[in-house]
């Protein structure tokens, strides 16, 4: 068995569907697995020149690949079942191909109207908070028990230790949000209720052993939804999120913006284990001709963006050798 993984390395929107649909178009995968958060996750694919933003299903399918939504998931069934009938409008063959683990957890209507009341902490009111909430009370309801979804269920230990559908398993873990979201390590309580590192995907089955590649996945600068003041003080940032398109694909909010921390992503490359480093949206700050980042409590301006470049890869060469850093535009495929 194999297994690559993607992280986000900051607040979730850097672009992990970029590397994920990459990464199946370089790869033999067996499965795209999803394995952490619910309808809150919002990924654009761009797909014979439409644009389409599924919740749930990993971007797999798009390429015939065995698509998962894994035991550390919650699924919202409207919605899955409206993805899967966007997705074959947009003449994408699902069928057999997209699946559920059987311990996925539910997210019910009361679940729903219960994190619209949420003022605190500003979340996408999809209802995950309160699932995850029920999940850890042992009161949830699974997916095994919803008879509509019978033809989706899995047996996650069958179908990745006991496939005999394929010689070997070769699974892509594809993650949600990220490590400034995640449950455990981001900045609590502004954050998401799952496992949004490399833990959270072993999680779903797999011995660490099996791990290739932990690609870790940010943006030339940070951006950030939710209720806590995040925006720092600089003319630039209205810029950056006109030309990034910094809006939320779920909720459509104006995401925050900063510049990137840079502490923030040695700590997310050593917990995550980080082996390729892909930073986004590079071209952005190209084109407001604005290099700065956060080192500690030290703001630092560039020149040019070679400079900018090379700070950021020797500093992240130092705390994590042999790693590779590799700088990316919006378009660019990688
Ligand atoms: P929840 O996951 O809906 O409970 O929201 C908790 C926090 O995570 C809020 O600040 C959300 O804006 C943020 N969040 C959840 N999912 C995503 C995502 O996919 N991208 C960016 N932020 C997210
Ligand atoms: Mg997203």
């Amino acid at each position: 068995m194999l297994a690559d993984v993607i992280v986000d390395l900051q607040y979730g929107d850097c672009g992990k569907g970029k590397i994920a649909n990459y990464l199946c178009s370089q790869n033999d995968y067996t499965h795209v697995i999803r394995y952490n958060g619910g309808c809150n996750a919002g990924h654009t694919i761009y797909h014979n020149g439409k644009k389409l933003i599924t919740h749930h299903i990993p971007c797999g399918v798009l390429h015939g690949i065995k698509s998962v939504i894994g035991p550390g998931c919650v699924l919202n069934l409207n919605q899955f079942f409206d993805e899967i009938e966007m997705l074959e409008e947009a003449g994408v063959k699902t069928e057999g191909l997209i699946k559920i683990a059987s311990n996925v957890h539910i997210i019910t209507d009361f679940h729903m109207a219960e994190d619209k009341k949420d003022t605190e902490i500003g979340t996408t009111k999809r209802g995950n908070g309160p699932a995850y909430r029920d999940k850890y009370a042992r009161k949830g309801m699974i997916a095994l028990e919803i008879p509509d979804l019978e033809e989706y269920i899995i047996d996650m230990y069958d179908e990745i230790h006991n496939n005999k559908e394929f010689d070997d398993v070769q699974i892509l873990f594809e993650g949600a949000q990220g490590f400034g979201l995640d449950i455990d390590w981001g900045d609590y309580p502004f954050v998401t209720s799952s496992h949004c590192t490399v833990g959270g995907a072993i999680l779903n089955g797999v011995p660490p052993q099996a791990i290739r590649d932990v690609w870790g996945v940010a943006k030339i600068y940070e951006t950030y939804v939710g209720a806590k003041d995040f925006e720092g003080i600089d003319p630039e940032f209205d810029l950056i999120r006109d030309i990034g398109e910094e809006y939320g694909a779920t909720t459509g909010r104006p995401r925050q913006i900063n510049w990137m921390d840079v502490d923030l992503l040695e700590k997310a490359a050593k917990i995550n284990g980080v082996t390729k480093m892909v930073i986004n949206k590079v071209d952005v700050l190209d084109q407001i001709e604005t290099w700065k980042l956060f080192h500690g409590v030290d703001m630092l301006q560039f020149e040019n963006a070679g400079s900018m470049y090379d700070y950021i890869e020797s500093h992240l060469g130092e705390a994590r050798p042999g790693i590779n850093v590799l700088f990316s535009g919006n378009k660019e495929i990688i």
